[in-house]
């Protein structure tokens, strides 16, 4: 496949290499065959940093996921052909888009169709860390419960506290829909502050400083992207200006919180819970933090529906084909902004 092939609109027959690392839905593996020639990943083994060098020395178009470590050392061993990297994820952390661009490989992502879902999941670690669930279900599965009694896993109430939002982009202005609708109030920190007809269809209070807002909230829920300059954005000192009593929630990238850190207000009771579906080294997660019934755990989950994960393989299709065509892909993601 030359250049030409890849980027210009129906310049050759030939079909791209699209090599896809890991297992997706079988209707999109299946349309991928269909347009391309394709590698897919079907016994869904993750690729390993020699696995990703051979796949960018051979692919047209690679279609990585959160698992693929794509820095700069591997980018830079792609072959001239390589013309698109088409992301299956809305989160590109795990690229480096400034070493894609400075080779001249495009890079695209799948935004919009996980929102509600990663939503609803923010939204079900904050009602389950404060309310106790998983605590009431492990004790009622581990046969501890020997019946009802007025104390019993007493938590904490929803309705009236007040949430404070890191990142009020897709995700973040969708946690606060269902959030008001619990009764919660809306604050939030965010690059850029958000226009007054969404702050007012929210309610919701912007603080320019996040480390006032911190010590102002109950719950603290995260969605923001990943980026050198939000990297540990909630460390030692910004857990230290929460309340005792506030729960945080992670629903965005483990990185954004020093894990380590968290893991020893939550022991030592300087914060009283969280709700984590990423972590910063996964799948290792912090002994301590194991340990902990006052933390919610779960393998990051935030977009596993049938409808999204078919949705982001669709973006995917249509990333590459209207690339393929000599456009631009219309989920293109630039070299860009690196604050919260
Ligand atoms: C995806 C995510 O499961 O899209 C994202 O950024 O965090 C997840 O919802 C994952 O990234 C797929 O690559």
């Amino acid at each position: 496949m030359t250049d030409s092939k890849v980027s210009g609109a129906g310049t050759g027959n030939k079909r791209p290499k699209v090599v896809v690392t890991r297992k997706l839905p079988d209707s999109i593996e299946t349309r991928m065959a269909e347009l391309f020639d394709v590698d897919l990943n079907l016994t869904d083994t993750p690729m390993d940093a020699e696995a990703l060098a051979a796949a960018v020395k051979r692919a047209d178009v690679l279609v990585p996921t959160v698992t693929d470590n794509l820095d700069a050392s591997i980018i830079n061993q792609a072959g001239n052909q390589l013309k698109l990297i088409a992301n299956f994820g809305a989160g590109v952390d795990h690229l480096d888009v400034i070493a894609a661009h400075n080779k001249g490989i495009k890079v695209s992502n799948t935004p919009g169709v996980l929102t509600d879902d990663t939503a609803d999941l923010a939204m079900a670690l904050l009602l389950s860390v404060p309310r106790r669930i998983f605590e009431g279900e492990r004790i009622l599965r581990d046969g501890r419960w020997t019946g009802w009694t007025p104390t019993f896993l007493m938590g904490s109430r929803l309705s009236g506290k007040r949430l404070g939002i890191v990142g009020l982009g897709r995700i973040g202005q969708a946690v606060a829909h269902r959030a008001k609708a619990f009764g919660l109030s809306i604050h939030y920190h965010s690059r850029k502050r958000a226009p007054d007809s969404v702050e007012e269809e929210l309610g919701a209070t912007y603080w320019q400083d996040l480390d006032a807002m911190l010590g102002r909230i109950d719950f603290l829920s995260i969605h923001c992207p990943l980026t050198p300059s939000t990297k540990h954005l909630i460390d030692r000192q910004r857990l230290k200006a929460m309340q005792p009593h506030a729960i945080l929630v992670n629903t965005a990238r483990g990185g954004i919180v020093d894990e380590k850190a968290l893991a020893d207000f939550l022991d030592s009771g300087r914060l009283a819970g969280a709700g984590l579906d990423v972590f910063e080294e996964e799948p290792a997660i912090n002994e301590t933090l194991l340990t902990l019934d006052n933390v919610v755990l779960l393998p990051h989950m935030g977009s596993s529906t049938r409808e999204a994960r078919i949705a982001m393989g669709e973006k995917v299709l249509i990333n590459i084909r209207t690339f393929m065509d000599g456009h631009s892909p219309p989920d293109r993601v630039l070299p860009r902004r690196t604050t919260v």
